[in-house]
């Protein structure tokens, strides 16, 4: 076997240094060498002959077949939705998120239900055989037949791995490849043991269950090395605190990244939520100023959320802005545009602004209900809890149409709202709602102000 050596590499500009540097000789960057594996040169000439002799040849498209995957249910059927309808043998699967979010508990559940009929390791590297037991036993998991490993060393994981079709590792930052004299967790390391256990996975046809951590910035640490390398990327979306947490895929070889599942998490295990109808809105909606709900169609489902926000005076200096769940930019963008178009001051106001129950929102259709909500609160005037509000908003104020509009509009009809105010281009296509509920088209941010508060203050 040919000695492994290994060399640094700058990952902003591939300066390559024998030894770890603190800054890059060739770009300056601080902190950009990552460790790689090199090995000595003869022996790759010795594999590269013996390659020519098997060498593959292209095949003409006709011939190729086609590989049906039969997939395996994982037990939770948010996570089957997720994954595009199950688990496909031999994929590698990374589930990301925050520490505490549910990652351990989510794989131990598929774990124990995947043991009920196929080999499955679960390799605990952060936690020992005992915790991983207790934990079994809190979630009431019949799990006797789960193989369990506690083991950092890779090299010491894919020799115990047996005849197991279903491998978990909880989690990669905790694995280290002895190649490598770098300290496990970091993006070396990384790299080096998710490439590893792909070449496990494709080579013998195990499905792997990744659990990667996320950084401080939101993140999978690793910097993006992992994702190019995993079939799938799942990631825990939801604050800590909070009970429900969607599970949203990011990249996926096998299926939509359309889809999101949501999960409740209790003391006994983490459920999916079949009915997620009304878990973003709070029960004394309608009744105090600045909060407004809107249809949001997140992965394939419509869902409506709340949007609350809270305007404080500014004590001295800059305003603050603070949005939970709603990008920061845009939140500042709608604040200039209500500013500008309709005169609401909030240069001496500091804004706090919150979607219910830790959920993110990143479509632009969100825009009319953040500016209804503003203005609810700037005005101290609620809105009825009766009606929702979508459409994106344009810099000059105007209300522009939206993807989908049927779809949320028939979600506010099932949810029992009585009035939905929504883009004027929507009109044609929700207007076979018109006995079920009030359809209120608008096509600037002023028209909706004034018929959410028809005697507006400010004149
Ligand atoms: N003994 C316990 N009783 C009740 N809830 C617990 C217990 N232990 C852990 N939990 C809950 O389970 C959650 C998920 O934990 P875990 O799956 O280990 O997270 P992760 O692996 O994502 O870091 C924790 O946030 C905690 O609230
Ligand atoms: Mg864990």
């Amino acid at each position: 076997m040919a000695k492994t050596k290994s060399i640094y590499v700058c990952s902003e500009c591939g300066t390559q240094s024998p030894q770890w540097l603190g800054r890059c000789p060739g770009c300056g960057k601080f902190g950009t060498l990552v460790e790689e594996i090199t090995e000595s040169a003869a022996p790759q000439k010795a594999v590269k002959r013996e390659r020519s002799v098997s060498a593959k040849r292209p095949v003409p498209l006709s011939e190729v077949k086609e590989e049906r995957f039969a997939r395996v249910s994982s037990g939770i059927a948010e996570l089957d939705t997720v994954l595009g309808g199950g688990i496909v043998p031999g994929s590698l699967v990374l589930i990301g998120g925050d520490p505490g979010i549910g990652k351990s508990t989510l794989l131990t559940e598929v774990s124990a239900h995947l043991s009920r009929t196929q080999k499955v390791l679960y390799v605990s590297a952060e936690e020992s055989c005992s915790q991983v037991k207790m934990r079994c036993s809190r979630l009431k998991l019949d799990s006797s037949n789960l193989l369990l490993l506690n083991e950092t060393c890779l090299e010491d994981i894919e020799e115990a791995i047996m005849d197991e079709k279903f491998v978990v590792i909880d989690s990669i930052q905790a694995v280290y490849t002895s190649e490598l004299s770098s300290a496990a967790g970091s993006v070396g390391q990384v790299r080096e043991c998710a490439g590893k256990l792909q070449r496990i996975a494709k080579g013998r046809g195990i499905t792997f269950f990744i659990v990667g951590h996320v950084t401080k910035e939101g993140a999978l640490a690793g910097p993006k090395v992992l994702e190019h390398i995993m079939d799938t990327v799942l990631y825990f979306e939801g604050e800590r605190e909070e009970n429900f947490k969607i599970l949203r895929a990011y990249k996926n070889r096998f299926g939509s990244v359309q889809e999101v599942g949501v999960f409740e998490m209790t003391g006994e295990g983490i459920y999916g939520v079949s009915d997620y109808s009304g878990i973003f809105l709070s029960e004394s909606r309608g009744e105090a100023a600045g909060s407004c709900v809107t249809p949001s169609e997140t992965g394939n489902r419509c869902m409506m959320v709340e949007i609350q926000t809270l305007l404080a005076k500014t004590a001295y200096g800059l305003p603050r802005r603070m949005p939970l769940g709603i990008d920061y930019n845009k939140m500042v963008l709608l604040i200039a545009v209500l500013e500008k178009r309709y005169g609401l001051p909030f240069y001496n106001q500091d804004v706090y602004l919150n979607a219910m129950g830790g959920i993110r929102l990143n479509e632009p259709a969100v825009d009319l209900a953040v500016c209804a909500a503003l203005a609810s609160g700037f005005k101290n005037e609620p809105i009825d809890k009766d009606t929702a509000v979508f459409g994106e908003v344009g810099l000059t104020g105007e209300v522009r149409g939206v993807t989908f509009a049927e779809k949320r509009v028939n979600e506010c009809v099932k949810m029992g709202f009585k009035r939905v105010i929504f883009p004027a281009k929507n009109f044609k296509s929700v207007k076979k709602y018109e006995d079920k509920i009030q359809l209120v088209p608008v096509q600037y941010v002023n028209q909706m102000i004034r018929r959410l508060f028809p005697e507006p203050k400010t004149n």
